[in-house]
């Protein structure tokens, strides 16, 4: 792996009187995509929040592209390159889809934004023919890439995106997996945590499980995807391929957590 991008180090954050995240680490190189499963209220959500600032974190180090941003607020993060998209309330339902790219891009020099909507149609082509709609009255589906579009649009190097294929239909959220997939080719590096674990462990280049706020597993995408115990514990059921695979040799990189 290439210098990480994004290092998260023993990271101990919560809510008032709740301590959720006991000391999770994890790591996002240029260009990767990290997926971050495990069961309900493991902390999924609020580790994202903690990288972004939006909660207390009380012990551990956040370090973007070498720099400790611990702490750091989330519009500062957002200037750095480090953009958030949360699980709900992402996209402004009232204003039209260019209204709600126009708000995000407010944040880059007047000059810039131009040049910043164009780049975005390019990669969503969608939002331009619908421009002048209302965000509120798009699918599920189309709404989740306005909401990615906003996070894009301020030139990112590091995505962190909240379960965003949840609610989806399956065909929108062949769209939404695909888009990640293209996101990626252009060398920005997504966290993605996902209730839909199977899909995000085929389509990551790492992953995570994370358990009561601690790390549990941590390996390839498809080491995590084939190993029968995290299949068990954590994807609902035996893996799916046939048993050739998970019998010949330890899953690429898979480790327990320390
Ligand atoms: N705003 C909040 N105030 C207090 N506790 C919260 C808040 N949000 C989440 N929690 C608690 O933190 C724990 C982890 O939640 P969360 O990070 O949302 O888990 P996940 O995303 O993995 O489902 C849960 O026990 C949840 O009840
Ligand atoms: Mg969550």
């Amino acid at each position: 792996m290439s210098r990480p991008l994004l290092e998260v180090e023993g990271l101990e954050a919560g809510y008032e009187q709740v301590a959720v995240l006991h000391g999770v680490s994890l790591e996002a190189a240029p260009g990767e995509i990290v997926a971050v499963i495990g069961p309900n209220g493991a902390g999924k959500s609020t580790l994202l929040k903690a990288v972004y600032g939006l909660v207390h974190v009380g012990g551990g180090i956040v370090r973007y592209d070498g720099d400790d941003v611990t702490r750091k607020r989330a519009h500062e993060l957002t200037a750095l390159g480090l953009n958030f998209v949360p699980q709900q309330d992402n996209v402004f339902p009232s204003l039209s889809i260019a209204e709600n790219l126009a708000v995000a891009a407010s944040v880059l020099p007047r000059g810039e934004r131009p040049d910043a909507v164009a780049r975005l149609h390019k990669l969503f082509p969608l939002l331009r023919e619908r421009r002048r709609q209302r965000a509120g009255t798009l699918s599920g589906g189309q709404r989740k890439l306005v909401a990615l579009a906003r996070a894009l649009v301020t030139g990112p190097r590091l995505l962190l995106l909240d379960e965003p294929s949840a609610g989806l239909a399956p065909r929108a959220m062949d769209e939404v997996f695909a888009k990640l997939a293209e996101i990626r080719e252009l060398g920005i590096a997504i966290v993605i945590v996902e209730q839909n674990a199977r899909r995000a462990l085929a389509l990551a280049d790492r992953g995570y499980v994370l358990e009561l706020g601690r790390n549990r597993y941590e390996g390839t995408g498809s080491g995590l995807l084939h190993d029968p115990k995290v299949a068990e514990l954590y994807l609902g059921g035996a893996a799916r391929t046939a048993s050739s695979s998970t019998s010949t040799s330890t899953p690429g990189g898979m480790k327990p957590a320390t």
